[in-house]
């Protein structure tokens, strides 16, 4: 069973007026000099699911600039049940819309049809940067396995920020404030337990055989190691609204939490290991992630990896392509050159992508 684009179409998105491609193969390479266009085309796979896409965008950005029309991205996928064509797009100022064999969806809905993972260059700082990247890393993994993560992640933003306001303005209506814990409780339990079941999913799908170092990661903060249930949870939110409202914040709850990961051979964290090895784990990560989706869909999900090779010394290229071969995923890859690729199998498609006036992509010569 498989999950794989067969025709991508770009249509006034970013730097291309138009570019079409015919896939004929899993794994997909696509090489060109810095700005010739590759993330673009990556991008554009990213929003066959939902959300903002690999690079986090405003929806303002994927229109190519000047043309004053609407962008679109066309596709055809084989998936486990039946060969389907996406679109997604948007009118200029308008948002941004999806198709299913040319009837409309929501764009939500396009996360039950296409699961697809990425890693990007933004993503190699995970470990160093601040808990908030590595939350919205490990909220990614959960929305993959379960796609109402999403809806327990924005209620729970939502009803944070109205207590929050509440707490500045003063809690002149105990019954709203009340109403609004109860939301957070809520949400906030469905938003822990789905990072738990995703977190428990991942470590199991590592697979001990890999060339890629086993990655422990554990929850860390407060909330996880109290792990209330919704009563205690909800006690505890309403004896801190002194507290909270010193603070002008809530102070306790999953938005605290924080992915802890180690490289498990090492026992050393994740922030002390070298770029390479940061990178490594990164990859082990996602290639349980989408094992564990295999698991539990039946088909690899598609991978977008970005700049993936950069890092990697030839060895671990190999080794990284050949890991993603056995795991039988359409995998889409960038790199600024040829001899980044040179491990790749005979059976991998090539595009040349160039800078141009409307850009371009095609296999080369
Ligand atoms: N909305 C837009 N309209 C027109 N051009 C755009 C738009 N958004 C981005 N671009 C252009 O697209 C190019 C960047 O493309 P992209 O990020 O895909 O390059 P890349 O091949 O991945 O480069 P690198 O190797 O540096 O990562 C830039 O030149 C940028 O100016
Ligand atoms: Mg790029």
């Amino acid at each position: 069973m498989t999950l794989a684009l067969r025709t991508l179409r770009l249509i006034a998105f970013r730097s291309y007026a138009r570019a079409d491609l015919d896939v004929g193969a899993n794994v997909i390479a696509l090489a060109g000099p810095n700005g010739a266009g590759k993330t673009n085309i990556l991008e554009a796979v990213s929003l066959l699911a939902p959300g903002r896409g690999l690079r986090r965008a405003q929806p303002t950005d994927f229109a190519r600039t000047q043309a004053g029309v609407g962008w679109s991205v066309t596709a055809t996928l084989d998936t486990p049940t039946d060969p389907t064509l996406l679109w997604t797009g948007a009118e200029p100022e308008q948002r941004r819309m999806a198709k299913r064999d040319e009837k409309t969806v929501s764009v939500l809905s396009l996360g039950r049809i296409a699961r697809i993972l990425w890693l990007t260059p933004a993503l190699d700082r995970v470990f160093v940067e601040g808990p908030a990247e590595r939350r919205r890393f490990l909220d990614r993994i959960a929305l993959s396995f379960a796609p109402e993560h999403a809806e327990h992640a924005s209620r729970y933003e939502k009803a944070m920020r109205d207590r929050n306001r509440l707490l500045k303005d003063g809690i002149s209506d105990p019954r709203w404030m009340s109403a609004l814990e109860a939301q957070l409780v809520e949400a906030g339990l469905g938003m822990a337990a789905g990072r738990r079941t995703a977190l428990a999913g991942l470590l199991a799908a590592q697979d001990e055989e890999s060339a890629f170092p086993r990655a422990d990661a554990v929850l860390e903060g407060e909330f996880e190691e109290e792990s209330p249930d919704a009563e205690t949870y909800r006690a505890r939110l309403f004896d801190s609204r002194p507290r909270d409202g010193l603070a002008g914040r809530t102070l306790f709850g999953p938005h605290r939490s924080d992915l802890a990961v180690r490289y498990a051979a090492k026992d050393t964290p994740a922030s002390a290991c070298s770029t390479g090895e940061q990178k490594a784990l990164l990859v082990s990560l996602i290639l349980a992630n989408a094992r564990a989706l295999t698991a539990q869909t039946g088909a690899p999900p598609i991978l977008l990896l970005d700049e993936i090779a950069a890092h990697f010394d030839a060895d671990r290229r190999a080794l990284l392509f050949a890991e993603i071969e056995t795991l039988g995923a359409q995998a889409w890859m960038t790199g600024t050159e040829w001899a980044l690729f040179e491990a790749l199998g005979s059976s991998a498609q090539r595009f040349v992508v160039k800078e141009g006036e409307a850009g371009s992509v095609a296999e080369p010569a």
